[in-house]
């Protein structure tokens, strides 16, 4: 049986409904153990002190956690909603809370990162080595004109610079606008021309699996044709290889932010001063900027961060394996674990590089207590086998985290046992703690608390304190405990979206307008006899290949943009390893078909257009596509296809006779 089949992972459906029928009932139950709930940072009475006054309780997490400038006195204005203000007369400085303080504390010796490149090369910095970097970042930027407000794109690899870079920005309340790597330079442009960026901050490459990989070349390309402001590209040094150079626009991170005076001295920014964009893809066609603020961002990445995954800074070492490129990268590596003084490990490369056990060495080498990955990696770990991991020293391991779709309860139990019992030497010892949350939420809002909450495999289970999460039917009623229906968030948080860059209606349509006063996420949902949340994957037109969010429309314009495409559908098949994988059926014009490269072009097509993350894993010709009668695709009858089942009630097609049709062409 595929690790899909028995969990609510089996769901990834368009209709919540679909996938309940597949959700088994699971009643294992794991308590936390008493050793680890006497030390546990969290406490249920967070939960009963956020629901007597949940502005008060985010009020005091962000006096707590955070040091400002200027204290605010208004906590929440919700009076233009769905556009919310937090801390809004407050002030504070996001660079000067991830450093500065922690090194006037006394804390200048911590180690902040650890970094490991994929090679093998290793780097760390304590607190006071990685503030006197940013500092210097700091004044790199501003002399090249970059000042507060201003947008700064960011393509890097794994590298310290990346946080370096990121926290630079924020020191000078410039924007950054990070764009994962795995994207093309088309995309680059795109989201360097939206977001109006003055600086790109890039490398000339990094390290995949053992060999250089490029990224200047994307950025030169992006950049090539004008119309753009970019003045400046810094480029960090990564892996040496030839690099064209552009002169008057490109520098050397070395001869800049290697030059510069390490004297910066931090101002406070307004609450909600824009903190970074970070594009996403929705349901139609062009990625939404997501905007997020300062104070209410930083609140609650610090909140989450210590209360669900345990923290004691003091002692322990974070390790968050996420790319700075995705949201999880940006709260759980450059932000929340530097508010709360803890020290992280950083790796660049992957998981294989040089061999199958890299993680595992990893953890024993930096004695890492809390690991935070995805359900996706986990599934690969699982089908390379346990082997690899029992031949290491997991021993340091204490709290195991999971994010980015659902964890289907046969990768829990095997994150628990292998991973968190140190390859079965020691049972039932570390709690897992399955985080639901998105681009848009900022940072974990469904999630158990380790040391309180009993925990269930393959659910995420309860809101965290102070986040009103509902379950809600087509007429945003809320179902009863053991049914399904749409997630919703009922409240405003602290760390949620301000808004679309530049395009306010689109954020009241994409988040607000499905249910009045609701935030309506994207996600199916059901909630159990208990009241516990389970996640059902999309109910939109988004996909989610390996925790990576892939538009089914966005990869449908890039085919039709071929002029050999002249209909394309795109669906997210039911994958084992990468939960789903992207599928297209496209309908070719005249000869094509005849060209018998035409797949591997039009997946280098796609891997042009957007970047290889999108290349679809299938794409199958056929001669037509199954269409209502007003025209729209039926995405469900061609997944049916996809994932190898025969296609279902086909009655509301224009022409009945088209999957047939499909299922001869397949099968020639
Ligand atoms: C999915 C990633 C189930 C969900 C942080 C959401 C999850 C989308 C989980 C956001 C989880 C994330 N269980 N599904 N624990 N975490 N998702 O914006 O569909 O890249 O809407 O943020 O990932 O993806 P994003």
């Amino acid at each position: 049986m595929s690790p899909h089949e028995s969990g609510p992972a089996a769901g990834q459906a368009n209709h919540p409904g679909d996938a309940l029928e597949n959700l088994s009932h699971e009643d294992r139950r794991f308590p936390p153990s008493p050793e680890f709930a006497a030390q546990a940072v969290a406490t249920a009475e967070d939960y009963a002190e956020a629901a007597a006054d949940r502005p008060a309780f985010w009020a005091r997490q962000a006096r707590e956690l955070l040091t400002w400038s200027k204290d605010f006195t208004q906590t929440l204005d919700w009076s233009n909603p769905p556009f919310a203000s937090w801390f809004g007369d407050g002030q504070l400085n996001a660079a000067y809370n991830a450093l500065d303080r922690h090194v006037e504390n006394g804390l200048g010796d911590r180690v902040a990162i650890h970094f490991e490149g994929e090679p093998g090369d290793t780097r760390s910095y304590t607190y006071a080595e990685l503030t006197r970097e940013v500092k210097k970042a700091a004044n790199a930027f501003e002399s090249l004109g970059i000042r507060k407000g201003d947008r700064v794109a960011v393509y890097l690899p794994m590298i310290p610079e990346a946080v370096i870079t990121l926290l630079a920005c924020a020191r000078i309340g410039a924007v950054h606008s990070v764009v994962f790597g795995g994207f093309s330079a088309d995309a680059l442009r795109s989201r360097i021309d939206d977001a109006e960026a003055k600086l790109v901050v890039t490398s000339d490459g990094t390290y995949r699996r053992g060999k250089p990989s490029a990224l200047k070349p994307a950025v030169d390309e992006a950049l090539a044709k004008e119309g753009h402001n970019v003045g400046s590209v810094i480029v960090v040094k990564r892996n040496g290889e030839p690099v064209e150079w552009t002169e008057g626009r490109d520098l050397w991170w070395d001869d800049t932010v290697g030059t510069a005076s390490p004297e910066h001295t931090a101002v406070g920014h307004d609450a909600e001063h824009p903190l970074f964009i970070l594009y996403t893809s929705g349901t139609t066609g062009k990625p939404k900027g997501i905007l997020h603020t300062t104070g209410g961002f930083l609140t609650q990445a610090a909140y989450t961060h210590k209360a669900v995954f345990d923290l004691h800074p003091e002692s322990d070492v974070f390790w968050c394996t996420a790319d700075v490129g995705w949201v999880t990268g940006h709260t759980y590596v450059a932000y929340a674990p530097l508010i709360n003084g803890a020290t992280q490990l950083m790796y660049e490369g992957t998981p294989d590089s040089p061999h199958q056990g890299r993680w595992w060495e990893l953890i024993e080498k930096y004695k890492v207590s809390i690991l935070y990955t995805a359900p996706t990696a986990i599934r690969t770990f699982m089908k390379w086998g346990r082997e690899i991991p029992a031949k290491y020293d997991l021993g340091s391991l204490r709290v195991l985290g999971s994010v980015g779709e659902p964890i289907n309860p046969e990768a829990w139990m095997w994150y628990r046992e292998v991973i968190g019992g140190n390859g079965g030497k020691r049972q039932d010892r570390t709690p897992i703690v399955d985080t639901w949350w998105q681009t848009e939420t900022g940072a974990h809002m469904i999630a158990p608390l380790p040391g309180v909450t009993e925990a269930k495999p393959g659910s995420a289970q309860v809101p965290l304190p102070g986040i009103a999460v509902d379950v809600v039917d087509e007429l945003g009623e809320s179902v009863p405990n053991g049914s399904g229906g749409y997630l919703v968030i009922r409240e405003p948080w602290p760390a949620m979206l301000r808004g679309i860059w530049g395009d306010p209606d689109r954020y009241r349509d994409t988040y607000w307008s499905r249910f009045d006063n609701m935030y309506f996420a994207g996600d199916g949902a059901k909630k159990d006899e208990d009241g516990d949340v389970w996640l059902l994957g999309r109910v939109d037109d988004v996909m989610n290949v390996s925790g990576h969010r892939l538009s089914t429309t966005e990869i449908e314009s890039a085919l039709v943009s071929h002029p050999s495409v002249a209909e394309a559908a795109v669906v997210g098949a039911a994958d084992e390893t990468t939960g789903q994988a992207v599928v297209a059926f496209v309908i070719l014009r005249g000869s094509a078909a005849e060209d018998a490269d035409i797949v591997t072009t039009l997946r280098n097509h796609v891997g042009k257009e957007i970047g290889p993350i999108a290349k679809p894993k299938n794409i199958l010709v056929v001669p037509e596509l199954p269409k209502t009668r007003s025209g729209k695709i039926m995405r469900r009858l061609l997944k049916d296809v996809a994932e190898g089942r025969d296609a279902g009630d086909a009655t509301t097609l224009a022409d009945n006779t088209v999957m047939t049709q499909i299922a001869a062409s397949l099968r020639k």
